[in-house]
């Protein structure tokens, strides 16, 4: 154990000792650097990448969405694909799917694969992971991000991170801030409580920053409190570098700088994506004409802003750099592999979760001789493709169908398409031209010679689904799905929905059918990971990290009206405060369809024992919550503890209850363990704007203490003196 120490003390004293001598390199690289090359560093020279000095040797800088896979190239000055033939990646599943898991394990462990090949691709920057919060079902690119809770999105993103960066590459965590939701995401202004901003929208990033090292930030593309956030003096300035100390890289959404002197002076450190496409022909140089290039040069050498504004910026990217492309011991890399697919099939087949199983319709056992009707376009759609940045060229994807097919050789499999949604198209809506009618009377048709349906619908990555650029325009099933349903279930009674999508949807049908599966999307391996929970092979184990409301003003951005959502196109106010998901359901005593930590299994589990180990604690203490878990059904299986805490007569409205600790165990059938939970006391701190800080009320606290956000076992009160 002194050993052990001793031997941690070493590397700390280690790394401290590196990173001064590193500063040291880099004050005296500075001083090398004339101003022009100093400038050229803070802004793109090609779509991917900015310019290093080659004067000196110092490499360019390449990036590279995010988060799902490494993505394909891109051209050097426009958004077309380049066409290579080296640059096919492994499609991990969307961070909703990642989230569901529960499992902080699995995070990094998708975070040092997905790494691993951004490495081999030769980046130095991944474009993700992304943590914006799930405040409604609409925003298109929920299915990029950890879910409505902070403390889940947290506990997450780390590992992510330093799995990624264990590669000596930069996660770059995006979006900085309250981008959440893409309608108008160019230019709406969001005003927010600061109690709000720093309880929901900022801890995931404040944990990925300090609790995960991320190397770079991504500033988002909206506006905060009036000015835009990738130049943000609030966001970038004074929360993230000053309180936090990031000493990182804050890099522009693509086209996300507007102006030069709040770019100078408002943290950002590189400006990617200002408009080139074209450019080119008539310019010699379109990157000469970005914000931070040939204006920030004039405003330097006119002294309208400091030399020393250049040389914070080149500081933190040479920095990164030490950590990425300069730094002679980072890893090779390695390029997609089976164990790579083996993680991918491991986060669909933890994530997906079981909402409803009536009559125990899941698992289906493969070696029956049964008919199945496996009707839906999302059967065999690739969901890899579209979707906008995070879209993938997946060396292989595994469909739902061709999974099934594999898995089920005793059954007779027949598949109709049933509705059609048109081609995959970026920032445009084009229906499809097939026809309709037929689609559906095929797939009725079918499922009447079924004795099981299998629906697979949901949604898709075509603009205004699960896409960036756009938000959804309704909260039910799209392309007819809805109608279809109904059909089908007057010719068969036996039938299983699995969603795949990112977000939650109205279900008018969900009496009508017998068991709901959420599929996410799950990218290479998405055929197998459902064929191993739709056969048994898998127990699944994941749980929702958004609430499905029953109806969309059930949801608290939208039960305010339209200057919550979408805004009045200029500013939008996050009316519901704190109150987000679960902590809205909670405090309106508004049942949800499904709630936030919800999800079964093929077995049961029973919760028994619940205690703390001590009835009070100091501020600085920490509660050990602990309680028995009892496999007690005949499958081996997965459950999640979750601990919530409220705080009765609050000074303050507080939510019923809040996520603050959470556990998975994996238990054999008829086996029990013991879990223990810690819960930091400071963590159940408000944050008091009168004081601007956080504060902890002394006295006394209920935990809440079960399997779901609606499914409490168990509730014990503590004190903190
Ligand atoms: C997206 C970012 C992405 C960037 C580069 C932007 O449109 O918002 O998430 O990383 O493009 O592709």
């Amino acid at each position: 154990m002194l050993l052990l120490m001793l031997a941690l003390r070493a590397t700390t004293l280690h790394a401290q000792h590196s990173e001064k001598e590193m500063d040291a390199k880099i004050d005296s690289i500075l001083s090398l650097l004339t101003l022009e090359e100093k400038v050229a560093m803070c802004h793109a020279q090609s779509k991917f990448s900015s310019p290093g000095v080659p004067r000196l040797g110092i490499s360019e800088l390449w990036m590279s969405d995010g988060p799902h896979g490494v993505r394909a190239e891109i051209n050097w000055d426009n958004w077309g694909y380049a066409g290579w033939t080296n640059d096919s990646i492994t499609a991990f599943p969307a961070l909703t799917c990642l989230a569901a898991t529960f499992n902080p394990e699995l995070s990094r462990q998708y975070g040092v694969a997905v790494g691993e090949e951004a490495r081999y691709r030769r980046k130095d920057i991944l474009l993700g992971p992304g943590v914006n919060i799930y405040r409604t079902p609409l925003n298109g690119r929920n299915f990029e991000y950890m879910g409505e809770d902070p403390h889940l999105a947290s506990t997450l993103v780390v590992p992510y991170v330093q799995g990624v960066q264990q590669n000596g590459v930069a996660a770059c965590v995006k979006h900085y801030a309250l981008n959440n939701q893409e309608r108008w995401r160019d230019h709406i202004n969001v005003e927010v409580s600061d109690r709000a901003l720093y309880e929901i929208y900022l801890p995931a990033f404040k944990a990925a920053v300090q609790e995960g090292g991320a190397w770079s930030v991504m500033g988002a593309y909206n506006q905060f409190r009036g000015q835009h956030c990738c130049h943000n003096e609030i966001l970038l300035n004074q929360i993230l570098k000053e309180d936090w100390g990031f000493d990182g890289v804050v890099v522009t959404d693509w086209g996300g700088a507007h102006d030069t002197r709040e770019a100078a002076l408002y943290g950002l450190d590189i400006e990617m994506g200002t408009g080139t496409d074209g450019l080119t022909t008539s310019t010699r140089n379109a990157y000469d004409y970005y914000y931070l290039a040939r204006p920030f040069l004039s405003m330097i050498k006119s002294g309208a802003v400091p030399e020393s504004v250049v040389d914070e910026k080149a500081r933190r990217i040479l920095r990164l750099m030490f950590r990425t492309n300069m730094n002679p011991n980072r890893p090779p890399g390695r390029m997609n592999n089976e164990e790579h697919l083996q993680v991918a099939r491991a986060v669909g087949g933890e994530g997906i979760v079981l909402l409803k199983n009536d009559d125990g319709f899941f698992p289906i056992n493969p070696d029956k001789e049964i008919t199945i009707a496996v009707i839906g376009e999302n059967a065999t759609r690739a969901m890899t493709v579209g979707g906008g940045s995070s879209e993938l060229k997946a060396r292989d994807e595994v469909s739902p169908l061709r999974g099934l097919k594999e898995r089920f050789r005793n059954a007779t499999i027949i598949h109709a398409m049933g509705y059609a949604s048109g081609p995959p198209q970026y920032g445009r809506e084009v229906p499809s031209a097939l026809d309709a009618d037929s689609l559906r009377h095929a797939a009725v048709k079918a499922a009447g010679q079924a004795d099981v349906v299998l629906f697979f619908g949901g949604l898709n990555k075509n603009h205004f689904q699960d896409c960036e650029g756009g938000d959804r325009r309704q909260f039910g099933l799209p392309f007819g799905q809805e109608e279809l349903l109904a059909q089908l279930a007057e010719v068969n009674e036996n039938i299983g929905v699995i969603l795949i999508s990112g977000n939650a949807v109205a279900m008018p049908w969900l009496s009508k059918v017998k068991a709901l599966m959420q599929g996410w999307y799950l990218g290479s391996e998405a055929g197998h990971a459902l064929a191993d929970v739709i056969s048994g092979d898998v127990n699944p184990s994941g749980k929702l990290p958004f609430s499905f409301p029953a109806k969309l003003s059930d949801n608290a951005a939208h039960h305010f009206g339209e200057l919550s959502y979408p805004g009045d196109s200029i500013n939008q106010h996050y009316k519901e405060g704190i109150f987000v998901g679960y902590r809205w359901h909670d405090i309106q005593k508004i049942k949800p369809l499904f709630a936030f930590g919800h999800g079964r299994s093929y077995t049961s589990f029973e919760l028994s024992d619940i205690k703390t180990d001590k009835p009070s604690y100091s501020a600085d203490g920490q509660a050990i919550v602990s309680c028995q878990v009892t496999n007690t059904g005949d499958a081996d299986g997965a459950e999640v503890v979750q601990v919530y805490v409220g705080k009765p007569d609050s000074k303050v409205e507080r939510a019923v209850k809040e996520l603050k600790g959470f556990r998975k165990v994996h238990l054999k059938k008829g086996k029990k363990t013991r879990v223990e939970i810690p819960i930091e006391m400071n963590k159940l701190a408000f944050y008091d704007e009168s004081i601007s800080g956080w504060k902890l009320e002394r006295g006394a606290y209920i935990l809440f203490v079960g399997t779901a956000s609606d499914n409490i076992v168990q509730k014990l009160e503590i004190t903190v003196k």
